[in-house]
């Protein structure tokens, strides 16, 4: 019961949100384009919860294609039961400024980024819509809301994704399903490490720690955390909102 389907379950914010839910008993299916990724993500799950492995289904897709989504809920359906829930995670960061942007970097990023939310979200909301019962949440940014240099296309699809997914609620909201974004700062993830390629050395994060005010970077735990509250029963009452998990960064003065 309580199948959640998770997009990018093979990064680091997926990967912990996968683990999150196998703990707290639900059962889950991972989607991802990464198949070795899913593959260790799977391999770790069965070394270190040898009990509730089996409750994770891991499906290779690109959230870009549409049919493959479709396949791949419908697949989840039959193996685990109805999806009751739904964590857009899958996403992509090509930083650079705007002069430099070039078209298909702006693409590739709305692609999966908003697009991606977007196809994942009608496929999961007629079925929860007709059950009348689910929980979305879907992971934005806070550089969706605060702007940044370097970073104007990925910050413009994670707000089109946010706002994208408060217009859902509004929608679902009669259906009896709940459209939360939880919105992460800096998390120690391959993403965040790779746009600090070069002055980020294992263990050493500290670059990007400036100008959080709880002066630590992220835990994908911390940010998983947050998206299962959302999910749960405990936010019953809790829809179209965005719950920044940043250590305060975005709303600092
Ligand atoms: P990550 O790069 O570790 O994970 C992203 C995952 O999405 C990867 O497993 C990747 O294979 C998957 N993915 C990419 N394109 C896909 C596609 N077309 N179809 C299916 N899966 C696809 O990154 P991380 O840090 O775990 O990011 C997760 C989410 O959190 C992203 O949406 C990201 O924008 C957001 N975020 C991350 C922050 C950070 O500091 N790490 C800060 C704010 C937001």
């Amino acid at each position: 019961d309580r199948v959640t389907a998770v997009t990018g379950a093979a990064g680091g914010i997926g990967a912990a949100t996968v683990a999150a839910l196998v703990s707290a008993g639900r059962p889950v299916a991972a989607l991802d384009i990464d198949q070795d990724g899913l593959r260790a993500l799977c391999g770790d799950l069965q070394e270190r919860r040898p009990n509730e492995a089996h409750t994770v289904q891991a499906h290779t897709v690109d959230i870009r294609d549409r049919a493959a989504v479709e396949a791949a809920l419908d697949k989840v359906e039959a193996g685990l039961g109805p999806v009751t829930g739904l964590v857009n995670v899958a996403g992509v960061l090509r930083p650079s400024p705007v002069v430099s942007t070039t078209d298909d970097d702006w693409a590739a990023t709305f692609a999966v980024n908003t697009t991606g939310v977007f196809v994942a979200c009608r496929a999961a909301a007629r079925r929860m819509a007709e059950r009348g019962q689910g929980a979305i949440v879907t992971v934005g940014s806070n550089a969706g809301g605060v702007p940044r240099t370097g970073m104007a296309a990925y910050a413009a699809s994670k707000a089109a994704a946010a706002h994208f997914t408060r217009c859902l609620g509004l929608e679902l909201a009669p259906h009896g399903v709940r459209c939360n974004i939880v919105s992460p700062g800096s998390t120690d993830t391959p993403m965040l490490r790779a746009l600090g390629a070069g002055d980020v050395v294992e263990g050493d994060l500290a670059s990007f720690r400036t100008g959080i005010p709880l002066g630590r970077v992220a835990d994908p735990r911390d940010v998983a955390e947050a998206v299962l509250f959302l999910l749960s029963e405990k936010a019953r009452h809790i829809t179209m909102h965005e719950l920044y998990v940043d250590g305060g960064a975005a709303l600092r003065a």
